[in-house]
């Protein structure tokens, strides 16, 4: 059977990145006169239509995708942002690119003008349980794909990751370091990768024979400030941490700030755990053991299963869970190395 050649045959064919080939096709990018060879022989040999099969497809379509995120300004959107457009470009589409600012009215209000624009397809990071919204989205026709942020109730295509065991991992790199007095910082409760990752640690500390003491738990919104006011209420308690999970990165370097201006050691007096792993943890001083999520992929997935619904709009629904991992850098210790 003819299969239509797709920029990922004519990269393998090469021997170079989609990318590449994208910035071959659209002169978007100095390439080498030999890479420029091998690509186009490619495209040659595999009758690779850059644009033929898309277009065809999109023919009364507008060549643009809508994405909407709940927080520009946070690092991890920027990498799943950047998965998505890449994907999107490279198979001819443009972004436009949209901040709820996690407010469930912006939120719809960008959804309603992305779909008046007529879009030809939705990449949604909610803002949370917003029922209204998803009612807009699911009585809608147009391709759409959750990522991150999955909606209890909501049937439609999603890419997210597995936040119960990337919680659970933190917990039991944390027991296996010693520590038994562990606190945490969540994220906000209406948001559905902050509830699982709660679940996943406190199974974690269960399996460690360890109970999460509510006392030890700050609630923030996954912004820097909620980490810095979250860690100075876990220290004020009676009881001290000598370990902190806290649910993304952005406010674990909200807590490290507040650590700073305690006077408190991080870590030779308390170790810190993030989630997230954006490119602050690695650069920032203590670089931040974290555990990482795959940001770049999630938007790239994200957009390879849009694609797949713009050109077939009754494929069966797709829900794909990827991995985290523990990255283990310089702010954890073991507990009885902790100078308390
Ligand atoms: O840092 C932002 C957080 O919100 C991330 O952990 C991501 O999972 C998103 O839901």
């Amino acid at each position: 059977m003819h299969t239509i050649a797709t920029i990922k045959d004519v990269a393998n064919m090469a021997g170079v990145s989609t990318t590449t080939v994208s910035h071959v096709i659209n002169k978007t990018r100095f390439v080498s006169k030999d890479l420029i060879e091998r690509v186009n022989d490619a495209i040659t040999t595999l009758n690779y239509q850059p644009y033929g099969l898309a277009r065809s497809l999109r023919r009364k379509q507008s060549g643009t995708i809508g994405i909407v995120i709940p927080d520009n300004t946070n690092p991890f959107f920027a990498e799943v942002v950047r998965g998505i457009e890449d994907t999107c470009f490279e198979n001819g589409y443009s972004v436009f690119l949209c901040n709820s600012d996690g407010k469930p009215a912006k939120e719809r209000n960008y959804l309603q003008l992305l779909i008046e624009k007529g879009v030809d397809g939705l990449v949604l990071v909610s803002t949370g349980d917003d029922e209204e919204a998803m009612r807009l989205l699911e009585n809608r026709e147009i391709p759409k794909v959750i990522v991150d942020r999955e909606i209890s109730g909501l049937h439609m295509d999603s890419v997210l990751v597995d936040n119960q065991q990337g919680g659970y991992s933190a917990a039991r790199y944390l027991i296996e370091l010693g520590h038994r007095t562990i606190g945490c910082i969540m994220g906000p409760s209406n948001i559905t990768p902050s509830g699982q990752r709660i679940e996943g640690f406190r199974k974690g500390l269960k399996e460690g024979g360890l109970l999460l003491d509510e006392n030890m738990v700050a609630t923030g919104d996954f912004k820097s400030f909620g980490g810095y006011e979250g860690f100075k209420k876990l220290l004020r308690g009676e009881l001290v941490p000598t370990a902190i999970f806290v649910c993304n990165d952005m406010m674990a370097l909200g807590a490290l700030n507040a650590a700073r201006e305690l006077g408190i050691d991080v870590p030779e007096q308390l170790s810190l755990i993030g989630f997230d792993d954006i490119a602050l943890a690695s650069l920032i001083n203590p670089n931040l053991t974290t555990i990482a999520q795959p940001k770049y992929e999630l938007g790239e997935t994200g957009a390879e299963l849009l694609l797949k619904r713009i050109n077939n709009k009754g494929r069966s629904e797709s829900r794909i869970v990827k991995k985290t991992h523990l990255v283990i850098r310089d702010t954890c210790l073991p507990a009885n190395s902790t100078d308390r």
